[in-house]
């Protein structure tokens, strides 16, 4: 037995005493409490973890385990705040004692296990439960087999049968707990969680330590969504047609099994030429970057990025023939963390790789810095820094010069068409993050309302199916939301979501000062990563939002979501195309340069009636000839290779011009050259191609604009 009892005894009686004692003392005293109850948050920590991750690699005894040490750990919780609270004098500190106060106050308040020892229990229970039953059952439906977990998200990756999907997600939702018994015993407990505070969404503001959290959401949510339901419209129309688009998307079709990340469905909302998909998925496949391999690369991202290396010891004790997502347990001791995930190589994982592993180097830089003691570092609070550094690796680990450094895209290929690869990758990262930013927001809102005691308690079981048809238009089951361990466990989203919009924010405030989009972010990055580490060192010993203006190198602390907006204008710009009446039908816009075709020195110049035809150094340039009936005002195309079934003839001429995207004018008279002698209908396409054209000369000029005022 560890000596625990009497020198938390012996601490006691010294902070009685220090009551008549004097003020300076008592100072002294509160530190000394301090020091000690964090040590023992720190032992509690490594052994809770060391259950965490028995339980989590498949120990026969890991479930019981883990469910000893976090149900304990209510008793150690009332017995530290007690005695904090008794040594605790408003007056006792002085002006400079604000990281003192700081960690009072987050001792004070660690959220949920204040419930109290039953219904802390009952949290707990049913929450480790559940993640336990999905993670470890076998009886996933894997059409002729069951299945564990992992290949049930592999299969379900790229099961293409309907009714197969349906099977597949209703034999998951089966392992889900009961649905009334989350509502009737486990989400009211959030009620009693919040009785010191007026209203759960005021208990949330102070544990995401934003003041009107939701609020803010709410508008950053009303910036987004209008993106968000033109990729859900391009989304139904590529995969169900023309009669889907605006309707409720079914999410198993999404081959998702809550509506959280719709990425398993890119390979049908491909434009032409995915080259940079086709490439980056295949390199990673020949490379095998998977599991351990894919850490290894993200840390020397990270590395490269000036953010700190990653011991390998931290690969080594890790396991990574688990299943997805990633879990990283925390030790909180310097260099104790694991990750349990899968070895899977997709660029999901490739992304869950970098995002966990900056996780682990965020928690190592916060430690290095000795003032950081645990409660600085591993505070019961929902920063959205500490989600968003981590998030904006990711879009650094998608960036051209970082793909062409891990050799997954050759950057010289990259730079032929730039803006077209840009665009893929933003719809390969929008899948994911606007998916996830709408489940995050409707999760929360979705939990207060239920608890907001509106619903009738004969409809709140069947209230979240409808809630996502409102807020998503997904078409989901009633349980889905019970896979997530922060709906379990009564955790609000809101930091996350704010994660999610800070993220672009951070990316935006680096990209604006490039002296050009073909710069390299990632040296710029590096060249600047102190902003990055010196936040990352603060650890919690101040308040996210205080954080933000360094982190962004701006005065104002405000998130914004015109960061993430601005950051997916390639894509908006193809979804608009798609539903535009006038461009949906022409491939002229499509001025992309095949590299394949440029190394053949072929230098036949004539017209080409062959898609395949030998081009050097020729712009390509589709002219479609004029229908016999003019087009639908509001007819939407489905793709490109279904253009010809609409009555439109594609002819490709090749034009004698090198591309130069300095010299655009160039560039119409080319496009006014060939359209002499072509019909009249095709000069007024041509028109408004050009009209588009200098749209986005425009909303470049506008962004150089801003860049300028920034400057
Ligand atoms: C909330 O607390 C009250 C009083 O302690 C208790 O009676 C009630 O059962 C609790 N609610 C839940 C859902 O446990
Ligand atoms: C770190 O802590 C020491 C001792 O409490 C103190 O003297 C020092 O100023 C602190 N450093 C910072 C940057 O807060
Ligand atoms: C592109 O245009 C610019 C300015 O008009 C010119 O300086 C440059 O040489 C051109 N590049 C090519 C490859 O023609």
């Amino acid at each position: 037995m560890r000596p625990t009892i009497s020198v938390r005894c012996i601490y006691f009686y010294v902070v009685l005493l220090s009551a008549t004692s004097s003020g300076g003392d008592e100072r002294q005293w509160l530190k000394s409490l301090i020091t000690f109850v964090e040590e023992d948050y720190v032992d509690k920590c490594t052994e809770r973890a060391a259950a965490t991750w028995d339980e989590l690699i498949g120990h026969p005894k890991g479930l019981s385990m883990k469910l000893d040490k976090d149900k304990l750990i209510v008793m150690d919780v009332e017995k530290n705040r007690e005695d904090i609270k008794q040594a605790y004098k408003e007056g006792s500190l002085g002006q400079n004692d604000d990281v003192l106060k700081r960690k009072v106050q987050l001792l004070l308040q660690p959220g949920d296990v204040l419930l109290g020892t039953d219904q802390w229990i009952r949290l707990v229970t049913f929450a480790d439960t559940a993640l336990h039953k999905i993670r470890f059952e076998t009886n996933y439906d894997c059409g002729a087999t069951t299945c564990s977990l992992r290949e049930f998200h592999n299969r379900l990756a790229k099961e293409t049968d309907e009714a197969m999907l349906k099977r597949m997600k209703q034999s998951w939702e089966k392992n889900l707990p009961d649905i009334n018994d989350y509502t009737e015993q486990i989400l009211p407990l959030l009620s009693n969680a919040s009785k010191d505070y007026s209203s759960i969404e005021e208990y949330w503001d102070y544990l995401v330590e934003y003041e009107g959290a939701i609020l803010k959401a709410r508008e950053l949510w009303d910036g987004v969504k209008p993106l968000y339901v033109k990729l859900h419209k391009y989304v139904a129309l590529r995969l169900l047609g023309d009669k889907a688009v605006g309707e409720n998307l079914p999410v198993h079709l999404l081959r998702s099994l809550n509506g959280a990340d719709w990425s398993n469905v890119i390979e049908s909302l491909l434009p032409k030429h995915p080259a940079v998909y086709q490439k980056v998925t295949a390199n990673l496949q020949t490379k095998n970057l998977g599991g351990k391999k894919a850490y290894k690369a993200a840390a020397d991202l990270i590395k490269a990025l000036n953010l700190g290396e990653i011991k390998p010891e931290i690969w080594e004790k890790s396991v990574f023939d688990s299943s997805c997502p990633p879990v990283l347990v925390d030790y909180c001791k310097p260099n104790k963390l694991k990750v349990a995930t899968c070895k899977d190589v997709s660029i999901g994982n490739y992304l869950d790789a970098h995002e966990t592993a900056m996780k682990i180097a965020y928690k190592q830089a916060t430690a290095t810095y000795s003032n950081n003691t645990y409660i600085l570092r591993e505070a019961p609070r929902y920063s959205a820094i500490y989600e968003a550094i981590p998030g904006f690796l990711s879009l650094l680990a998608l960036s051209p010069h970082a793909l062409h450094r891990n050799g997954l895209f050759d950057l010289e290929v990259f730079n032929l068409n730039d803006n077209h690869h840009r665009m893929i990758l933003q719809l390969i990262l929008a899948l994911r993050d606007l998916a996830k930013l709408n489940f995050y927001l409707a999760a929360d809102e979705w939990r207060l309302k239920v608890l907001s005691g509106n619903t009738p308690p004969s409809k709140v079981a069947t209230s979240w199916s409808e809630f996502r048809r409102e807020f998503s238009m997904l078409e989901t089951s009633d349980v889905d939301l019970l896979g997530e361990p922060y709906v379990l466990f009564n955790k609000p989203f809101i930091g996350k979501f704010m994660g999610l919009i800070l993220k672009y924010q951070i990316y935006q405030s680096f990209a604006e000062e490039l002296m050009s989009d073909e710069s390299d972010l990632i040296k710029h990055v590096a060249d600047n990563s102190d902003r990055l580490s010196d936040v990352m060192i603060q650890g919690f010993s101040e308040k996210w939002p205080e954080l933000v203006s360094d982190l962004l190198v701006k005065k104002e602390n405000g998130l914004e979501y015109t960061g993430l907006t601005d950051y997916y204008q390639l894509l908006e710009e193809y979804l608009d195309i798609q539903f535009d009446p006038i461009f949906n039908n022409i491939d002229a816009l499509d001025d992309y340069l095949d590299p394949a075709e440029l190394n053949k020195q072929n230098k036949d110049d004539a017209y080409d009636f062959d898609t395949n035809f030998d081009e050097a150094n020729a712009a390509i340039v589709d002219i479609p000839l004029p229908q016999t009936e003019p087009p639908m005002p509001n007819h939407i195309d489905t793709g490109d290779e279904q253009s010809h079934d609409h009555g439109i003839e594609t002819t490709t001429v090749g034009v004698l011009e090198v591309k130069n995207k300095t010299d655009e004018k160039e560039s119409y008279n080319v496009y006014w050259w060939i359209g002499i002698g072509v019909a009249l209908a095709v000069i007024v396409i041509l028109i408004a191609i050009i009209a588009r054209k200098r749209h986005n000369h425009r909303k470049q000029l506008e962004r150089q604009r801003r860049e300028n005022s920034h400057a």
